[in-house]
């Protein structure tokens, strides 16, 4: 491993993420193209005398029909299935994972317990995985792995927040698998700017990321997603690493969800489901159950609807209350929904489904809280407002989705196919979905389909 430290410190400069331009001090406004908060940090590497000798080792070009069918096999496993389902059948070596999540969603717990699991798969052949805590001190990880019974001799923890050290120490260490708990606590020397500046969290993840791919030791890095929903460093690691997986969770549910966004070793279509205890992540099998559950089945008013926001199927229940006007006229209220939109929808309802609730009041609200901003929901809203005013419940395990047009049409959306084997997935086994998504299916997902053209033929079925 190259030395690193103090004496051999390199000039930082500062790019403009925007046009490239290059200062040696950081500014608030690029002076070229004169973009404000563009400038991030990197190290200075060019400058010298460039070397045109070929770097040893080089790639050499192959024919695809040469190539050997890559078997991917030596995954470790964690023992957890929902989370080795998620990851694609475990980890594969030189692996490069970002966990992401909001903060306190159980990143460090889940990172704990699968730790856990990966050293007792691996015991047999001596195995030790390095847990770096650049959050808490080693008393405090070891704490929380006591309470989720997550001790074991091959799990060794460091509390560092110094890239050059972590690495150092990973290479005496020699761990099977590495975690660093968060990507944005960690810093290099090299760089001038604080932990978690978009210059650092970059420049930590490709050191990382070398670390991964030369040594073959799966390293799996804690991102916190910060306000505006993006891991630190606008999407700066989500296309460094081979895997994004984020953990999600809404306030105040015990229920979490580890999603695959990206996955270069398997499909983003799994998810895993888990409840967080006192003791810890406990695995949840059967998620349908669940889901179903948290419903009040049979009351009029809510309807399920698949959201595929980004190709990731959302299942979401979609509420609506029709109650007399408080004042003169009738009110709209929306929580989760667009409220343009929703008035767009009562007016649809009205002129084309004869379903006038335009005088009421009209309450529409998304469950727990999630915010759904995809056309696809409309048919599931205005089945939703139809079910209320009409008071006749919508069969709880049929789902709903299709954008409506102006004339009351149903129109086709995208990723038909993920809604529906979400929703199998999940225990359904009814789908109102447009009808021109009905006849280009590329799969059977086992569930009885209606095809729907139009809003009032949507109303009948239902
Ligand atoms: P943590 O894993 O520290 O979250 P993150 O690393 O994502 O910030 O856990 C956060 C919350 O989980 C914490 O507020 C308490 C709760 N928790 C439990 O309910 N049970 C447990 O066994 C543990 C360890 C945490
Ligand atoms: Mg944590």
């Amino acid at each position: 491993m190259a030395k690193t430290g103090r004496t051999q410190r390199s000039k930082s400069i500062y790019r403009c993420q925007s046009c490239g331009h290059v200062e040696p001090r950081w500014l608030g406004k690029c002076p070229e193209c004169e973009e404000w908060g563009t400038l991030v940090e990197e190290l200075d590497i060019g400058g010298g005398k460039v070397d045109d000798r070929p770097p040893p080792d080089v790639a050499t070009p192959v024919s695809i029909a040469e190539v050997e069918d890559l078997e991917i096999t030596n995954r470790l496993n964690c023992g957890m299935e929902e989370v080795d389902r998620v990851l694609g059948g475990g980890l594969v070596p030189g692996a490069f994972v970002l966990l992401g999540g909001d903060p306190g969603v159980g990143k460090s717990t889940l990172l704990v317990q699968m730790l856990k699991g990966i050293t007792e798969e691996i015991a047999g052949e001596d195995g030790r995985v390095l847990y770096v805590s650049g959050e808490e001190s080693v008393g405090q990880t070891a704490l929380r792995a006591r309470r989720v019974d997550a001790v074991a001799p091959g799990l060794i923890l460091l509390a560092e927040t110094n890239l050059e050290r972590i690495l150092s120490h990973a290479a005496k260490l020699r761990p099977h698998v590495l975690a660093i708990d968060s990507i944005q606590t960690i810093f290099s020397e090299l760089l001038d700017s604080i932990p978690g500046a978009v210059g650092q969290v970059r420049e930590c993840a490709g050191r990382l990321m070398s670390y991964a791919k030369a040594s073959g030791v799966p390293t799996i890095l804690v991102g916190h997603v910060t306000k505006d929903g993006q891991i630190a460093g606008p999407k700066t690691l989500e296309h460094v690493v081979d895997a994004v997986v984020y953990f999600e969770g809404e306030g105040g549910s015990p229920y979490r969800i580890l999603r695959a966004h990206k996955n270069r070793f398997g499909s983003t279509q799994e998810m895993g489901v888990f409840e967080m205890r006192s003791s810890g992540l406990r695995e949840v099998r059967n998620p349908s159950e669940l889901f179903l559950a948290e419903r009040p089945v049979g009351a009029p008013g809510s309807v399920v609807v698949a959201s595929a926001e980004g190709s990731r199927p959302i299942l979401v229940e979609v509420q609506a209350l029709v109650a007399p006007p408080s004042a003169g006229v009738g009110r709209r209220t929306s929580a989760g929904v667009d409220s343009n939109r929703l008035a767009l929808l009562l007016a649809v309802l009205a002129q084309r489904a004869n379903c006038d609730v335009l005088t009421e009041d009209v309450f529409v609200n998304v469950a727990g809280g999630v915010r759904v901003a995809e056309p696809a929901i409309d048919l599931g809203i205005a089945c939703a407002v139809a079910s209320a005013a009409r008071s006749q419940a919508v069969d709880a395990r049929t789902l709903v989705f299709g954008e409506l047009g102006l004339a009351g049409e149903v129109r086709a959306v995208s990723f038909a196919d993920v809604r529906l084997a979400e929703a199998s997935k999940l225990g359904f086994t009814r789908c109102l979905l447009p009808a021109q998504n009905y006849e280009r299916l590329d799969q059977d997902h086992g569930l009885e389909l209606v095809a729907i053209d139009r809003l009032a033929t949507a109303l009948a079925k239902l």
